[in-house]
């Protein structure tokens, strides 16, 4: 299927935005979702942005059931690796269901580690739920290491209260 892969522009947003919720909804977890599409617009359309975004877009002709063009995302930022350097991590990847099997998340995957390559950076992260297997033998066919398997690392966040509380022990001076 003929499809075009194209930084998203602030315009895009509310694509982007209904798409997180379609992926936050696969990922059996759309309660946590609380951005909305203008937070997306101040976040990644502003002088220093938070994070860069390709979309997957298909010609009307082949616009999806509901109408929509925009059909896949890859949401990435810059982050650095004390041992390695700038490194490139893939925050979300994303393609309808209507339009998967055609190329558009290998397309949009390929283009981020494009995108990596011209920024210098030397790798490419992301993480994946235990049970998404589709998706991580998706990873591993491009070539990707599982490093919890091969270096036994946890996922780890403070947020909400914890973070707060955090914050609030800072040493004043
Ligand atoms: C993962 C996802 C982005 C892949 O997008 P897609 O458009 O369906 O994948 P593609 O059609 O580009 O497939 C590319 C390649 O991966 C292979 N592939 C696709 N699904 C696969 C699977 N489940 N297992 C192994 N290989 C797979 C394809 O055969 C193809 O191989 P090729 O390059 O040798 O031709 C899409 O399935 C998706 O959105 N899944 C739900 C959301 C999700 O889990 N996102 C990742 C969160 S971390």
């Amino acid at each position: 299927m003929n499809f075009k892969i194209r930084a998203a522009t602030r315009e895009d947003c509310r694509d982007i935005s209904r798409m997180i919720m379609e992926l936050a909804v696969y990922e059996k977890m759309p309660d946590q979702v609380k951005i909305s599409h203008e937070e997306l617009e101040r976040d990644g359309f502003c002088q220093n942005p938070f994070f860069e975004c390709l979309v997957a877009e298909v010609p009307e002709e082949h616009k999806s059931k509901e109408g929509f063009t925009v059909v896949g995302y890859a949401l990435y930022f810059y982050t650095y690796s004390t041992w390695k350097g700038p490194t490139v991590y893939l925050e979300d990847l994303y393609v309808m269901p209507e339009f998967r099997g055609n190329g558009f998340g290998k397309g949009l995957l390929s283009k981020v580690a494009e995108v990596a390559k011209k920024k210098q950076c030397v790798r490419l992260q992301l993480s994946v739920l235990n049970w998404n297997t589709p998706s991580r033998d998706f990873y591993a066919a491009k070539g990707a290491q599982d490093l919890t398997v091969t270096e036994g690392w946890h996922f780890i966040r403070f947020d909400g209260q914890n973070l707060d509380n955090l914050a609030n022990e800072a040493p004043k001076n």
